[in-house]
């Protein structure tokens, strides 16, 4: 059964409270559980992490990597824009991910426009809303099938 692990990165601790009008209503929390009953039905396991620190996040895909996971959806929040670290523990390990962000990068502030994940992830959900890790979640295990298929 495939593993696919959920990461979030800083401030996504913060869903529910933090500019709802952006990233909605719902806290990470609830997220985690529905999320959870419903991609658990498409025969994976899910598990899920969030930090607000690079070096926790970096400590993760490398131990992703050993503990049998499959694929990380990750929302890198801010980091998206400012890290190389995380770019490169994608890349150490080969780990095949998917980016995604709650709110349209693109239609917000420029410095928000500049990713150091996007290029080199397998594919990029951006301003569908919380939608956005389902979504991130079947196109992963679509993309772990065409693999296997091959
Ligand atoms: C975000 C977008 C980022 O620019 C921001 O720093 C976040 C959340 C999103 O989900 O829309 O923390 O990744």
């Amino acid at each position: 059964m495939p593993k696919l692990l959920f990461l979030n990165g800083p401030n996504l601790n913060l869903l529910g409270k933090r500019e709802p009008e952006i990233y909605g209503n719902f806290s990470l929390d609830e997220l985690e559980g529905t999320l959870t009953s419903k991609i658990s039905k498409m025969n994976c396991e899910v598990s899920w992490y969030q930090s607000n620190a690079e070096a926790e996040l970096v400590d993760k895909i490398h131990a992703s990597a050993t503990d049998g996971v499959d694929f990380v959806v990750i929302n890198p929040g801010a980091f998206t824009h400012t890290s190389i670290a995380l770019r490169d523990a994608f890349l150490g390990t080969s780990m095949p991910f998917i980016e995604v962000h709650i709110s349209n990068v693109y239609s917000r502030e420029t410095f928000r426009h500049k990713s150091y994940l996007s290029d080199v992830a397998v594919g990029v959900i951006s301003g569908v809303g919380i939608i956005g890790y389902e979504l991130g979640a079947i196109a992963a295990l679509n993309w772990l099938s065409l693999k296997k298929n091959n």
